[in-house]
């Protein structure tokens, strides 16, 4: 339970950023403030090497919290500080997206979506793979040009390849060796790939070195972002109202129900539990 959103109750007494009532939401990465990522300021991880958020009451260091979205709800803004700062690290921080350009999503899930919806706000045409029938409607109601479905199609990269037209510029690689081939043939000349997740069992996979480099890719590995990063990020949806698409809502006393619904796959986005 590495996010989570809620109002400050009281601070330290010699804290000076915050005060009672105003609402923030997590840090993935407490210590990573600003600046480049280094191996300290990502040690600690909320909900695994320090305290997570589920939890009706936090006390947590005054910079290991951000300022929320204005507009936003707390379920809402508990959304962002992992799946969302991700994607935005990939696309914006490091991937400078451009209106026109392509961008590939692989699956339905919570970072996939906010990459779409980031994308959507940038301009760019939109690529989509999803295991899930039922969903590609849905995706196709968000503007994504066209889908594949990488359950029946095994060359589901050179699907892409050909449906954009010569590759797309970006994509978002959540599946690690079980995607990263697919991912190599869907990209364009001088592409890039987002080294993310290793959903699908992808720990470990191979790599057609050839086609790597042939297509002068790049491969970017990363892990979600720092604080200034977020604070950009805020201020970017403060600006363009854009909202995250949450697909269910549990209570705090059904986080079973909810984590094997996490684990179905079924869930188009973010799920989330309030109370
Ligand atoms: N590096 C980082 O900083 C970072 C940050 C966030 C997440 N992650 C990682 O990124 C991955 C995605 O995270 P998430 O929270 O978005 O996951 P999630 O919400 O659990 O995503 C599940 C969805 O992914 C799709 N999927 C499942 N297996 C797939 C496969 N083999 N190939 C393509 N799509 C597949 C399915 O969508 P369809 O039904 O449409 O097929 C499924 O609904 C995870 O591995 C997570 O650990 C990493």
């Amino acid at each position: 339970m590495s996010d989570g959103a809620g109002e400050i109750i009281e601070v330290g007494e010699d804290v000076n950023e915050w005060k009672s009532g105003d609402r923030v939401m997590s840090m993935f990465f407490p210590e990573w403030s600003s600046g480049k990522p280094e191996f300290k300021k990502i040690k600690s991880i909320s909900g695994e090497s320090v305290n997570g958020f589920l939890t009706e009451e936090s006390c947590v260091p005054a910079y290991a919290v951000t300022r929320m979205p204005e507009a936003y709800t707390y379920p809402e803004a508990a959304c962002l500080p992992c799946a969302c700062l991700t994607a935005w690290n990939a696309l914006v921080e490091l991937g400078n997206i451009q209106n026109k350009q392509k961008l590939l999503i692989e699956g339905t899930g919570g970072m996939s979506v906010f990459a779409l919806l980031l994308a959507q706000q940038y301009g760019l045409d939109i690529y989509a793979t999803s295991g899930s029938e039922s969903k590609f409607d849905k995706l196709k109601s968000l503007g994504v040009i066209n889908v594949v479905n990488y359950r029946n199609d095994e060359n589901w990269g050179k699907s892409i390849f050909m449906l954009s037209g010569m590759g797309v510029d970006h994509i978002i690689d959540v599946g690690g060796g079980s995607t990263m081939k697919q991912s190599i043939e869907a990209a364009c000349m001088g592409g890039c790939i987002y080294s993310i997740g290793i959903l699908g069992n992808g720990r470990k996979g191979e790599i057609t070195f050839p086609k790597l480099f042939f297509k002068f890719l790049k491969l970017q590995g990363l892990a979600v972002g720092s604080r200034a990063m977020q604070n950009r990020m805020v201020q970017f949806i403060n600006d363009t109202g854009m909202k995250p698409i949450i697909d269910r809502s549990f209570s705090f006393d059904q986080i079973k129900e909810a984590f094997s619904y996490q684990a179905s796959g079924k869930q188009f986005g973010k799920i989330v539990l309030e109370w």
